[in-house]
Order: C-alpha cells, then structure tokens, then sequence
C-alpha cells in the first residue's frame, strides 16, 4: 500500500524545527506585549461572503485563491481563512468592541489557507504574524503599527530588509484615479494578455504592479496617483513619514505600490527581504477605514494594520544564519538505570521529580547503561542521576554534573532541594 503524503503546498514542522518557531513567537509576544498589543484568536473558517466583501471580489485571493465548500447541502458557503483582518474586523463588530474603548490593539499568530501555486515560500497552508489596531485614524497609528513591525525584525537580528511605502489616497482619491487610470490604459487593451484585461475591467490599480516589461512601459506613462491625492491625504502620509523618521525606521516611498486587497486607503506598505527571490515581500499592511462600513459596521471605523509571513521570516533567518544556535532545551535531570530490575523503582524517582518542577528523563528503550549515557550528553541533561541496586538500598544517589563531570551522592530530597525551579542549578 502506498504512504499517505501530506497535501501539497502543506508542510509538517518536526520537533527539531520547533525551537525556531518557539524563539520567533516568543519575540512576537514580546514586542506586541511592550506595544500595548492584546492577542485575538478567531475561527479558521467564515463565510465566504465576509472575504468576497472585504478582500474584494476582484482580487486574486478571492478570485481563484480560497478554499470553499458548503458543509450542508443548502447551507452557506464557508471558506478557510485567506487573511486575518476581515474576522478580526467580524469580531471586533459583532463582540462590541467599540463600546469598551476607543482605541483597541489586536495582534494575532495564524494559520492560513490560499490556493496558490507553492513555490518556495508560497504554500497553501502558511502562517502570519500580524496586528491591528482598529479606533484611530491618527498617522501615530499607523507608525506604530510600522513601527512594531520593525521592532519584531529587529529584535530577531534580521538585516537587510527594505520597507516600501505609498499613500493610496483616502477612499475618493482611489476612486478618482481608478478612473483616470483606465481612461489611459484602454487604448492599450488590444494588446494585453487575459489577466491583465481582466483587471482592467475589475481593478486596474493592479496593473501598476505587473511584472511584464511590455506593461512596464505602458505604465511608465500612466497617470500618478500621487496626482489624485488630495491635500489631507497627502498631508497624512507626510506626517507618518515624519513619526518613522522619528522613530529610526528606514524606507523607500514607491508611487508604484499597491496591495493585492481591496480594502486599503492611505498610508500602504510593504516589507521585501532580499533574501527570498521570486517570493520577496515578507511582510505588508496598511490603512483600511472603509471596511469597517463595508462589513456592516454603522459608523466609521478607521484601522490599520499588518501581516507578516512566518515560513517566508523563517526562510530569511535561516539564510542569515539566525537560526543555529536554538537548541531545544535538555532535561536537568537523566536517570540512568544499572539495572533494568529497578525500572519500576526509577519511574517512581522520575516522577517524584517532575511533580517537583524538574525536568527529567529516563530511558523508555531498554537501552545499555553506555547507551544511556550517550543519550543523556546529546540531548544536553544537566545532571545524570544514577540509579543501581546500592543505591536503591542506601537511597543515596549518584547525581553526575555532566558540564563539570562533578558527582554528588544525594538522597532523593536533597536532589530536589538542590535542583528545584528557583533553586538555581
Ligand atoms: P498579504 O500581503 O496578503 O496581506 O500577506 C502578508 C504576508 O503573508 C505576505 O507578505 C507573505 O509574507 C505572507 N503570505 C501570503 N501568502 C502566502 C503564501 N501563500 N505562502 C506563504 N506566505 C504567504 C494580508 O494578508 C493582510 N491581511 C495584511 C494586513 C493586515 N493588512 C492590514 N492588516
């Protein structure tokens, strides 16, 4: 019979992976933490309409990209999660959030689904970081949201990482230029493949983002959109540079950026990491006040935001050589049996010790005393502990540092009193 594999674009993450991980969201914790950021868990299915309505009908994530199905015959369409801010939007609304404070700071580690086409860094299963701080219009929003972004990178050492950013105008500048924007590229349309007329009908701000060359030129040529932004909105975006400046954080302005969701306006922005070639953008986010409205919300709510990929920050930390020296932490303790009659014995010490608070191991593999020795110095134990027919009968044991390969000889009560959490080693 053939093994079962697992689905393509899904990746099992194995125990010698898990310190990597660990380290990562022990950081993200850290830093969401020192920016007053709460943590918010939300299902990893909703209906399909909440993605159609927010990400935008015409984009590729709801276009060709999400995972549907319909659980009862007549039922709604569900869909897995493609991102995280719609159902944090959903259940920012539908909890009430709004009546609790003005101003509330969400932050989330997720996984995902989108069916794309996996490559390196692009899996149909993958998982974000992100936050969202919904409440405030305030440019100190959004560069605080950028800012804890950078922190997060920061902190783990990544380098070399390039943060674009644009204004996208507020909702009517967008629309405005929507317009203008087809206007110039119409006449260009006879020679454009399917996808791209495709977005000329449905969103041509995408086109502006086209990796062809041909459509490169054309849009060389097409009208700004920092001409369609209006003096608040550029006013606005001047003021979040200002607070990054103030806060040290480097970027490069792209009048070319645009999201591939729908609901952005204002300040956008993305992360590249030069260490991920076709897959660069790490990381991205931006103001979106409209959604709020368009998920049923009565009044405006503006809020920002940003996700960034874990796989493709993993990825990055590796290549930099950030990742090797999280080993898995050892056990304090190993007990290494002399005599396989004493197993019973040494289950029962085992276990007084974990209920103790002391990490500790024993072989479960019927192996050779050497063996055991071997095993207790690869996975890094602080002390092997002893355990042969003298010992049971003095109840005093051999406790081996296996740093300074100093031993003791302790009764079961003063190894804990020795070894117990608080206690120092
Ligand atoms: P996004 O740009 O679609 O934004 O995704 C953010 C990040 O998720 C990307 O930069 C990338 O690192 C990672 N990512 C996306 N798709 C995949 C995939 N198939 N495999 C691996 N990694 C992937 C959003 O999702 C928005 N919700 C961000 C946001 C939050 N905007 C406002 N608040």
């Amino acid at each position: 019979m053939s093994q079962y594999r697992a689905v393509k674009g899904t990746k099992d993450i194995f125990p010698g992976e898990i310190a990597s991980w660990k380290h990562i969201e022990k950081v993200i914790h850290r830093v969401a933490d020192l920016y007053g950021f709460q943590e918010v868990r939300t299902p990893v299915f909703e209906y399909t309409e909440l993605f159609q309505r927010s990400i935008g009908e015409t984009t590729d994530i709801v276009g060709k990209e999400m995972f549907t199905f319909r659980p009862e015959e007549r039922g709604q369409s569900i869909t897995l999660r493609p991102e995280m801010t719609a159902g944090v939007m959903r259940a920012y609304i539908q909890g009430g959030l709004a009546a609790s404070a003005p101003v509330h700071k969400l932050y989330y580690i997720a996984e995902l689904f989108r069916k794309e086409r996996p490559q390196a860094g692009r899996q149909r299963q993958f998982s974000q970081f992100g936050a969202e701080l919904i409440g405030s219009s305030s440019p100190e929003a959004v560069a605080e949201v950028i800012g804890m972004m950078m922190q997060v990178f920061a902190d783990l050492g990544v380098a070399g990482l390039k943060l674009r950013v644009n204004s996208l105008g507020d909702l009517d500048d967008r629309k405005h230029y929507i317009k203008a924007l087809r206007e110039y590229l119409e006449p260009y349309s006879a020679g454009f493949d399917d996808v791209t007329k495709e977005r000329l009908g449905k969103n041509p701000l995408r086109i502006l983002d086209s990796k062809d060359l041909d459509i490169q030129e054309v849009v060389a040529g097409a009208p700004k959109l920092r001409d369609y932004i209006s003096v608040s909105a550029v006013d606005e975006f001047e003021r979040v540079l200002r607070y990054l400046d103030e806060k040290g954080v480097a970027y490069v302005i792209d009048p070319l950026l645009v999201r591939g969701l729908d609901y952005y306006c204002h300040t956008a922005f993305e992360v590249i990491s030069p260490e991920l070639g076709a897959q660069d953008a790490i990381g991205g986010g931006g103001r979106y006040d409209g959604l709020a409205k368009q998920l049923g919300s009565k009044a405006d709510i503006p809020a920002v935001g940003f996700a960034v990929g874990m796989e493709r920050l993993l990825i990055t930390m590796e290549k930099q050589g950030l990742l090797e020296h999280l080993e898995p932490e050892g056990p304090q303790v190993y007990i290494v049996l002399q005599d396989p009659r004493l197993v019973g014995e040494a289950v029962g010490i085992c276990d007084a010790l974990r209920k103790s608070g002391i990490k500790s191991l024993m072989d479960l593999a019927g192996r050779s005393m050497r063996a055991q020795m071997r095993e207790a110095n690869k996975i890094g134990a602080a002390y092997a502990l002893f355990i042969g027919q003298s010992e049971m009968q003095s109840q005093v044991f051999g406790l081996k540092n296996l740093k300074t390969s100093e031993q003791e000889s302790l009764s079961v009560r003063d190894i804990i009193g020795k070894l117990k959490p608080g206690r120092g080693m």
